[in-house]
C-alpha cells in the first residue's frame, strides 16, 4: 500500500479482469490490440496510460516521468478478458467480422481471442431495435437476470484468477430514454427489477450487477445507464467508481479541439454542420431513430457548453448546430466525418472551415478503452467512489455531480486528469482541479 500523497493506493498486483458487455468492433480491436502489443506486434498509439508523461513541480525542475511510472497501473501482461454478446461468435470470429484489423495480424493473436467466448447476454429488442441474436438469457425477471450476471461475474473471477475486475460497456447504443420514477432510489430500482419495469434498460442491469459485485463500471455508449440517482447511490454505498458516457473519438474529438481555439480568439460562429458516413454494425444500429437520438444528444451538447452563448451572445447566440449519421455499408469501420463550420471575424466578415476526417472508429476507440479500464482500476485501489469526473477527457457526455455542467474542452479535461494524478501522489497542482465537488 503506497501512502505517499493524498490517497492510499493499493498495489496493482495480480491479474486485472476486464468484463465487456458487447464483443463487437471496439472491444475486439481493444483486446486484439493488447495481445498484439504484448507480443511486440504493434505499439499502443493513442493511449495516454502507455505513452503519456506528466510534468511535476516547476518547469525548471525537469521532472517528467511517464504516467505509468508515476501512478501504479495494471501491467498489460496482467490483463484478462471476458464478456457478453447476443451473438455467440468468439472474439476472433467477431474481430474477423468487424474487419478493422488485418487478417494477418489477427491470425497472430488468434489463440487468445478464440478463448474469449461471450457469455449469454441480457438483451431487450425494445432498447436496440436493429439487432437480434440467439445468445441471450431469456428466462426470469430482470432481477433474475441481474443475479445471473452476478453469477457470471463470480465465475469469471474464479476461472480467470483475476484479483480485481472492471466492467466497460462496449455494447450497442440503446434508445434514448430519460430517468423515470424507477431510477430515483436504489429501493425503487430493485423493486423495478423484480417487477420487470420496462424503464430499466439492459445496460442498467449489467451496471447493477457490476456494482453489486464491487466492480467499477465505465460506459462507452451514450446510454443513460449509471447516470441515474439509483445506480449512483449504489456506487457510493459500495464505494465504487463509475464513469461515462460515450467515447469521444472522431468528430466530437475534433469539435472539442477546434471550438475552444476559435473561442479563445473571440471568433464568432453562425453554423456547424456535421455529417458522418459509416458502415459498421454500430452505424446500422444508429439508423434506428431511437438509438440515433441518444447519440445526437451527446454529440450536440458539446458546442453549447464550450462556446457559452449566454456569456458571448454576440458571437454564438445564433449558432445553428446539426449532426447527421448515415449508414453506408461500403465504408465498414472506416468512417468519414465531414464538418462545415461557418465562422465570422473582425467586423462580422464571414469565413468557412471544412474538415474531412477519414478516420477509423475502432482504432480511435481502442486506446480509450485501455486507458479507462486502467484508470478506473487505479481509482478503485485509491478508494475513489462515485462519478470520476477526472475521466471526462474520454467522453462526449461526461458524467458530473448533479447541478454541475460538464467540462468539454479537451485541454481543460487533460489538465483535470493530470491534476488528479498529481493530487493522488501529493504533487503540486497546476490549477483546474475540481475534485472538491466530490468530497
Ligand atoms: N467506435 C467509436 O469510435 C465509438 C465512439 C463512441 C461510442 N461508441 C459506442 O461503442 C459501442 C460499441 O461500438 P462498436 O463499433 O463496437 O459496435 P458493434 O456493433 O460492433 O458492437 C456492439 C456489440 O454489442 C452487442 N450487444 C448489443 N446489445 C447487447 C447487450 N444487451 N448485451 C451484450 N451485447 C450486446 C452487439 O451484438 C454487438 O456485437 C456502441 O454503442 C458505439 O456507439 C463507439
Amino acid at each position: 500500500m503506497s501512502t505517499k500523497g493524498n490517497t492510499r493506493i493499493a498495489p496493482a498486483d495480480g491479474k486485472l479482469g476486464i468484463l465487456i458487455p458487447g464483443i463487437g468492433a471496439v472491444s475486439t480491436t481493444f483486446m486484439a490490440g493488447v495481445e498484439a502489443v504484448k507480443r511486440g506486434l504493434g505499439a499502443p498509439i493513442g493511449s495516454l496510460t502507455q505513452l503519456g508523461t506528466i510534468r511535476l513541480g516547476k518547469r525548471t525542475e525537469g521532472r517528467t516521468p511517464k504516467i505509468n511510472e508515476f501512478v501504479p497501473l495494471a501491467n498489460l501482461e496482467n490483463l484478462v478478458f471476458g464478456g457478453w454478446d447476443i451473438f455467440d461468435d468468439n472474439a476472433y470470429q467477431s474481430a474477423a467480422h468487424a474487419s478493422v484489423l488485418e487478417p494477418t495480424l489477427l491470425e497472430k493473436v488468434r489463440e487468445p481471442l478464440e478463448a474469449i467466448k461471450p457469455m449469454k447476454a441480457v438483451f431487450d429488442p425494445d432498447y436496440v431495435r436493429r439487432l437480434n441474436g440467439p445468445n441471450v438469457k431469456d428466462q426470469g425477471s430482470k432481477m433474475d437476470k441481474a443475479e445471473m450476471l452476478v453469477e457470471d461475474i463470480r465465475q469469471f473471477r474464479q476461472s480467470s484468477g483475476a484479483e480485481r475486475l472492471v466492467m466497460i460497456w462496449c455494447g450497442s447504443t440503446e434508445v434514448f430514454h430519460k430517468p423515470a420514477a424507477v431510477h430515483q432510489t436504489l429501493k425503487d430500482f430493485e423493486c423495478g427489477l423484480q417487477k420487470n419495469d420496462p424503464d430499466i434498460a439492459p445496460s442498467q442491469i449489467y451496471a447493477y450487477a457490476a456494482l453489486k459485485s464491487g466492480v467499477p463500471y465505465a460506459n462507452g455508449a451514450p446510454n443513460l445507464t449509471t447516470d441515474t440517482p439509483a445506480l449512483l447511490e449504489l456506487a457510493r454505498d459500495r464505494q465504487i467508481p463509475v464513469c461515462g458516457k460515450d467515447f469521444k473519438t472522431g468528430q466530437t474529438f475534433m469539435k472539442t479541439l477546434i471550438a475552444p481555439g476559435l473561442k479563445a480568439r473571440m471568433l464568432g460562429m453562425s453554423g456547424w454542420f456535421s455529417t458522418n458516413i459509416l458502415g459498421n454494425r454500430d452505424g446500422e444500429v444508429l439508423e434506428d431513430p431511437g438509438s440515433f437520438k441518444s447519440k445526437e444528444e451527446t454529440k450536440l451538447s458539446v458546442l453549447d457548453q464550450i462556446l457559452q452563448p449566454q456569456l458571448y451572445p454576440l458571437l454564438y447566440k445564433n449558432l445553428y448546430h446539426a449532426v447527421r449519421i448515415n449508414y453506408y455499408p461500403p465504408r465498414g469501420d472506416a468512417k468519414e466525418g465531414w464538418d462545415n463550420i461557418d465562422i465570422f471575424g473582425w467586423l462580422g466578415y464571414p469565413m468557412q472551415i471544412k474538415i474531412d476526417f477519414l478516420c477509423r472508429d475502432s482504432i480511435l476507440a481502442a486506446p480509450l478503452v485501455l486507458d479507462l479500464v486502467l484508470f478506473l482500476d487505479l481509482a478503485q485501489r485509491a478508494g475513489m467512489k462515485g462519478i470520476q469526473e477526472w475521466l471526462s477527457f474520454y467522453f462526449k457526455a461526461p458524467m458530473t455531480a448533479p447541478g454541475l455542467y460538464p467540462e468539454h474542452d479537451i485541454f481543460i479535461q487533460l489538465m483535470k486528469l493530470k491534476n488528479t494524478l498529481r493530487w493522488m501522489r501529493g504533487e503540486d497542482l497546476i490549477t483546474h482541479l475540481g475534485l472538491e465537488y466530490y468530497d
